[in-house]
């Protein structure tokens, strides 16, 4: 981050320090408009949360198809037969038997009550637990500041307090934002009349941000154009059968402008993921692109041996850099229709230490049946705006925002006046 952007980010926290909330919390609904809530990027374990539940934060899960926290002792459950039990059992997390739909209530054995299998990817684990209803609140936008409070009722599963275990420290759930019905974006299209689709910027430090219903989105400094509506590429979205997550298609991979000889001639299945900190790639593509790297990068001065989990770690004194990052070569993920997600420096380069800085992909490790080519991980979409529109089945990408000369962290969460 440059030193003005540090200062604008300073200001930016000031005001939202100094600023007194003079509405109270409207209810139920936000009058058709989108919603924006900050997103931070928790320093310990690389996942980035947003403070929806009553202030305390939730862990977004791309790949998740609930919402889930912990409930108080005595919170409503859903009957069986409500068409959200339905949805609720549409996915099942790996390893959970599927029992029916709930559990007979023991006040009166005739009512079914719904449960549901919150899932902790973090840790692999999954329970049972009531399906209920939780407010949870963001504030209302017009796509340049917060408007107001709105607090909405959504449709979440318990959980028990040992599912918490390796969540971020204050984490209370997960929000799920796969392309389900019970997604909090979905239900939140539902509840404020917006569509339902949402953008995600992640932030690299400071507080990035999550608009959901839709555009349109202006970062400082004003004066901008609109950055949902000047989006450097586009692609179509494709289901999984098995997974109700985020899947994009790719014809071939280049590393500085040429194309990388992969083994096999299929198209590469790429999945969005910010459950991994770092994007995977399948142990062949994984092979080619890095040794592609290593040869664009042959002059360059190289630390060894390489900072784990990583295998090309470079001096980052003589890296050279540009207003996209490091110089270095340019990894393009030529995609279904014909549009690049270009990874240049600013995404492709982590910086491990003072001096060293490593290209930050990762092999997948024992990947079972038929694992995507590639999961995009968080650190590759940092300050990029994403966009997931579930409802047109598209994904959309700004491309690396360093190159507007702005970053996620330049909303302004000042409230309007
Ligand atoms: C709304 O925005 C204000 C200003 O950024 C913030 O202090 C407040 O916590 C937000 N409210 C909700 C419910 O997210
Ligand atoms: C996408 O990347 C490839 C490989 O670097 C390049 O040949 C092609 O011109 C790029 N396409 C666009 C639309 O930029
Ligand atoms: C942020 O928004 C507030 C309220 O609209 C405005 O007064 C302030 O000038 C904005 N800050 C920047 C840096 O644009």
């Amino acid at each position: 981050m440059s030193r003005a952007e540090s200062h604008l980010l300073l200001a930016v926290s000031l005001c939202v320090f100094l600023a007194l909330s003079p509405c109270a919390l409207a209810s139920g609904n936000g009058n058709g408009k989108p919603l924006v809530t900050a997103i931070t990027k928790d320093a310990a374990t690389s996942l980035y949360t947003v403070p929806i539940k009553d202030g305390h934060p939730l862990v977004l899960d791309l790949s998740g198809a609930l919402v889930w926290t912990a409930c108080d002792a005595s919170h409503p459950t859903l009957e069986c037969h409500h068409h959200f039990c339905m949805h609720a059992h549409s996915y099942h997390p790996p390893d959970c038997p599927h029992n029916g739909y709930g559990r007979a209530d023991v006040e009166d054995p005739f009512r079914c009550k719904c449960t549901a299998h919150p899932y902790n990817p973090f840790s692999g684990e999954s329970a049972t637990a009531d399906l209920t209803r939780t407010r949870l609140s963001a504030n209302a936008t017009d796509g340049k500041n917060p408007l107001y409070p709105v607090s909405f009722t959504a449709v979440t599963s318990c959980a028990p307090d040992s599912l918490l275990a390796k969540l971020p420290a204050g984490a209370v759930g997960v929000a799920g934002l796969a392309r389900t019905r019970l997604a909090l974006q979905a239900q939140v299209a539902r509840s404020q009349k917006v569509a339902n689709k949402f953008a995600l910027c992640l932030p690299s430090g400071g507080d990035g941000m999550a608009i959901f219903g839709g555009g349109p989105l202006f970062l400082i400094p004003p004066g901008r154009p609109d950055v949902t509506a000047n989006l450097d590429g586009e692609t179509p979205l494709h289901r999984n059968k098995d997974l109700p997550g985020y899947f994009i298609s790719a014809t071939k991979i280049a590393v500085n402008q040429e194309q990388v000889h992969l083994y096999s001639q299929e198209p590469l299945v790429v999945e969005l993921s910010s459950r991994i900190p770092y994007t995977m790639l399948r142990p062949d593509v994984y092979r080619a692109v890095i040794d592609a790297f290593d040869m664009a990068t042959a002059g360059r001065k190289r630390v060894t041996p390489p900072v784990a989990p990583f295998e090309l770690c470079y001096d980052s004194r003589e890296l050279g850099s540009t207003r996209l990052g490091y110089a270095v070569p340019q990894i393009d993920l030529v995609l279904e229709r014909g549009k690049n997600w270009t990874v240049f420096g600013g995404n492709s380069m982590a910086q491990v230490s003072d001096n060293t800085a490593c290209l930050a992909l990762v092999k997948m490790k024992g990947e079972k049946g038929n694992p995507p080519a590639v999961v995009i991980g968080g650190f590759q979409m940092e300050n990029n705006l994403v966009v997931f529109d579930d409802e047109k089945a598209r994904l959309g990408f700004s491309g690396l925002l360093w190159g507007r000369q702005t970053t996620c962290s330049n909303f302004n969460f000042t409230l309007a006046a």
